[in-house]
This record gives C-alpha cells, structure tokens and sequence, in this order.
C-alpha cells in the first residue's frame, strides 16, 4: 500500500485525474471501476477538465461502479446512476452503452448480482478501480462484519452508513436499507487501486486500515492482500497515522 499525502481535496483531485488520465493513455480500451459519494467529485471534476482540454479519451472505455442503492429509481436525483451521469458520464465522451451501474430491479436480485459479477469477467476484469472509504472502514457498500465477501451481493445498510448519508436526502427515513454492492473479492480482482480519503472525519477508519491486518470488521484493511494499491489522503484524513 502506496500512501501519499496532499494539502488538501482539491490536490488529490488533480493527482487522482492524472492517473487516470495516465491508465487512458496506456489502455485506451481500459476498465474502470468507479465510485460515487463526495470523495471523488474533485477527481471527477478534474478528469472532466483533462477531457475538455483533449487529454482524457473516454470513447473505447468501459466502466463499472461499485454499487447502488435497492429500491430508488434511476431517475432519483440520490441514485448512484444519476450521480455518475451529473458529475462525470455526460460531460466527457464516454458511451452510454460502456456503463455499468448495479441495477437492482429483478424478482431476483441474487441473479442481479450474477450478471454483474459476470459482465465485469467478460469486461475482462477492472484495470483501475476508485474507492472512497466509509467512517466505519467500508468500501462499497461492504459494511463491518465477520467474512470479507467475495462477489457481488445485496447489503442491509448499517445504522452508521445510513446516517452518513441521510445528508443527501430529507432523513435518514429516506436513505434506502439495502444496496447492491461489488464484494470485497470483486474489488481485489482489480488490477490496480486507489483509494482516496478525505477530512478528518476518515482519520480513524484510514488509520485502522493502514496500520491493522486484513480484518473484515474493517472492510477497506482487505486491500492489505493486494499489491497495487495506492492511497490518496489529505491532511486531515492522515491525522493519526
Ligand atoms: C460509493 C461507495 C462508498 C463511499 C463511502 C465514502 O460508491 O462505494 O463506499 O466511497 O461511503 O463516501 P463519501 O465519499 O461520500 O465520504
């Protein structure tokens, strides 16, 4: 695990666009694997601004995210579809038909969760994926527990997440209880990682993962078990390393 350590969120934004824009250049027809929440938006919004001055080429990419609400309609201004679409798919030249956002609307939402853990194989698996972490030490929606979960599957929110997220909508009676999620397996698959936290509020998950052993009971320490990771902290996330 690579960590680097910026001024501030805005920074990483830049160095993160870099990156990515970097994975462009090498593998025009590379996968990524992307995340929604607030951490990434300065990526995003620099990404955008790399594609607007013709360094980023989204037109042969294919991208997955890591998750996404049950129960919310694409069209709803808190679906994770929604949010990719604002802040990033349709302002750089990526094709509709490239994305992939969970979509969990069958009868079936173990099947679901097949076709995506399949659709990313026959993608040919993640070059690059992004993650933001929770306070409790999430990423994706794989919430604290006793066994790292290897695949795709459906999630009951914890009490600390939806509270978490109860910012984007009236109340946290709103935020949905379940999400469908890459596992923590789907995510080690990738080729290549970053994560990236921000303000002081990550400080204790970053620090558990960084300086625990790979535990479920702190999801984002399972990135211990790959070998290219790189993570993006700001000042404030990096306060008790
Ligand atoms: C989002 C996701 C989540 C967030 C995490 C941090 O797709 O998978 O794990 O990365 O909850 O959220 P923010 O960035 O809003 O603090």
């Amino acid at each position: 695990m690579q960590i680097h350590i910026f001024k501030d969120a805005a920074q990483i934004g830049e160095a993160a666009a870099q990156l990515f824009a970097a994975k462009l250049l090498q593998k025009p027809d590379c996968v990524l694997g992307l995340a929604t929440g607030s951490t990434p938006l300065p990526t995003y919004d620099a990404l955008v601004a790399l594609h607007r001055r013709g360094l980023a080429d989204f037109s042969r990419v294919r991208s997955f995210n890591l998750d996404e609400y049950v129960g919310i309609d694409r069209a709803h201004e808190q679906s994770y579809y929604r949010f990719m679409y604002d802040n990033l798919f349709s302002l750089v030249n990526i094709k509709p038909e490239n994305v992939q956002v969970p979509h969990p609307v069958s009868e079936d939402l173990g099947a679901d969760c097949d076709a995506y853990e399949a659709a990313i194989d026959a993608a040919g698996g993640i070059d690059l994926q992004i993650l933001g972490i929770g306070n409790n030490g999430h990423i994706a929606f794989n919430e604290p527990c006793e066994v790292f979960p290897l695949r795709t599957h459906i999630v009951h929110l914890t009490e600390s997440t939806i509270l978490a997220n109860q910012r984007f909508f009236n109340s946290a009676d709103e935020v949905p209880r379940q999400a469908m999620t890459m596992g923590i397996g789907t995510i080690l698959r990738a080729r290549e990682i970053l994560l990236i936290a921000t303000g002081a509020g990550k400080a204790a998950a970053v620090a558990a993962m960084v300086n625990g052993n790979a535990d479920p009971r702190c999801p984002a320490s399972a990135l211990h078990l790959h070998s290219h990771v790189t993570v993006f902290l700001d000042a404030g996330a990096a306060l008790i390393l």
